[in-house]
């Protein structure tokens, strides 16, 4: 990418010179020791107060035979049972808040493709922990104050719109509350407005950018500097296919409804090596998603948080399906990094015994020639046997034996890196289904 990204702001520039100290909040102040000491503290206020306010905790900590002040070092969480979403769902609609509905200022709610939704709830000081968090985030992403921030998550009930928005207020930005679909009007008012920053899904982002294309502007010119982007997994190639094309830094955002919503996590501009863990707030740890235990550092496996400050909905060691792994902090050395999530233990196709994870594939479609970053992966049967078939799309003025050629190449890459079997189908370009918010690549029409 260019690097002439030079929009000067108040406190600091876009060009990845780290934060000035002036802007670093106090929990971005403390030393290491000052963290840890601050964890157990608030660890130990957090069981206590789960145990006490809430019927399923208590429940579940009288059964494996814990209790609260049991935990004097913050090893000691891992005698601690895990809690999962089925935990939200037995308990639907607000039956793990901790505090009374009078306290209770806010409601956000994940959609859930099965079953209940999963219910979330903030009290005031929530709320305030939850925007100083996306301010913090959106600093590190290289944000400052004065900048106009044009939101595309989606508002309502799912937490990236308004957690993005208050954040973003919180930093002393200028709001655009696009909120997510309407595509050509949003670019219309990123034409207009001339947004330095843009949050959305990084499959949105790729929409957005066809549709400069399309009303004829070189999305390369647009006013946006920086894109932070998260809610849903994406690679390094999918960060040079945004970067390249609209000529933007884009940084990592992480979050989870349960725990927070958007604002857990957060790539610094500087580096973009993974993103550093809010710690202060957010106490992760990596456990075997088979066997339950807790991983060393350095390890890959599902991460798991527990909330250090939360009052509304306290959650202890949350299985988040995510998968991942903790590195030592860089430009906040005091937090620790996650690596970028590449899948969910969930999202992981078991194909005829090979495990693989779409972002897998999409790291093949994004480096091959003459396809469009758009791709899906249609699950079936043939016979007795399971069927994959990739559906990609052309670029623009990609003739037959192109498309051929690629299909071809997408295929072996396929077979080669992931050991799968995969037929491959170069579709005409703007023939996939669009994302609006969180994309869903995998259509799987095994059970019907
Ligand atoms: O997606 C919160 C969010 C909104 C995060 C906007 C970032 C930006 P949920 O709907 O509860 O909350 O979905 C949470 O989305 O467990 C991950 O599987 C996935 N996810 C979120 N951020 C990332 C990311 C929001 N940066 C689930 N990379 C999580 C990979 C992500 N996956």
């Amino acid at each position: 990418m260019s690097s002439e990204l030079t929009v000067p702001a108040a406190g600091g520039s876009r060009r990845g010179e780290p934060l000035p100290d002036a802007l670093l909040d106090d929990g971005e102040r403390m030393s290491a020791p000052e963290l840890r000491d601050h964890q157990l503290r608030q660890l130990r206020w957090t069981l206590r107060h789960a145990y006490d306010n809430v019927e399923l905790y208590r429940k579940k900590f009288d059964r494996a035979g814990v209790r609260p002040d049991d935990c004097r070092t913050l090893e000691d969480l891992a005698r601690f049972p895990f809690t999962t979403k089925a935990d939200l769902r037995d308990t639907y609609p607000f039956g793990m808040f901790a505090v009374p509905m009078s306290d209770v200022r806010r409601i956000h709610a994940s959609s859930g493709t099965t079953g209940a939704p999963t219910v979330v709830g903030y009290t005031d000081n929530d709320l305030s922990m939850w925007a100083d968090v996306i301010a913090r985030s959106l600093r590190a992403a290289g944000c400052r104050p004065g900048d106009k921030v044009h939101i595309s998550y989606g508002y309502g009930l799912f937490t990236g719109g308004l957690g993005a928005h208050y954040g973003a207020e919180r930093a002393g930005c200028t709001v655009i509350p696009a909120s997510g679909g309407m595509t050509a009007r949003q670019v219309q008012i990123i034409r207009d407005f001339r947004p330095e920053v843009i949050m959305v899904t990084p499959s949105y982002m790729l929409t957005l950018l066809d549709e400069f294309e399309r009303q004829g502007v070189d999305p390369r010119d647009s006013s946006l500097k920086i894109g932070i982007f998260g809610a849903e997994p994406w690679t390094e190639s999918m960060r040079r296919e945004i970067e390249d094309g609209m000529d933007i830094h884009a940084v990592d955002i992480y979050g989870l409804s349960e725990v927070c919503g958007p604002g857990v996590a957060q790539e610094c501009v500087d580096t973009k090596d993974g993103l550093h863990i809010w710690e202060d707030h957010f106490y992760p740890e990596i456990v075997d998603p088979l066997a339950d235990h807790v991983l060393a550092g350095g390890e890959s496996g599902e991460l798991v948080f527990t909330s250090l400050t939360k009052e509304a909905l306290p959650v202890i060691r949350y299985r988040t399906h995510d998968l991942t792994r903790l590195l030592p902090g860089t430009v906040r050395p005091a937090f620790r990094r996650m690596e970028k999530v590449t899948g969910r233990c969930d999202d992981m196709i078991i194909l005829r015994g090979v495990n693989v994870f779409p972002s897998q594939i999409e790291e093949i479609v994004l480096r091959t020639p003459d396809v469009a970053p758009h791709f899906q992966v249609q699950l079936s049967r043939r016979g007795r046997m399971d069927h994959m078939t990739l559906f990609v799309e052309a670029r623009p003025g990609t003739g037959a034996d192109r498309r051929a050629e690629a299909a071809g190449a997408i295929g072996k890459d396929v077979k080669d890196g992931v050991g799968v079997t995969v037929e491959v189908t170069v579709v005409d370009p703007e023939t996939l289904e669009r994302s609006v918010g969180k994309i869903r690549r995998i259509k799987d029409l095994r059970g019907r």
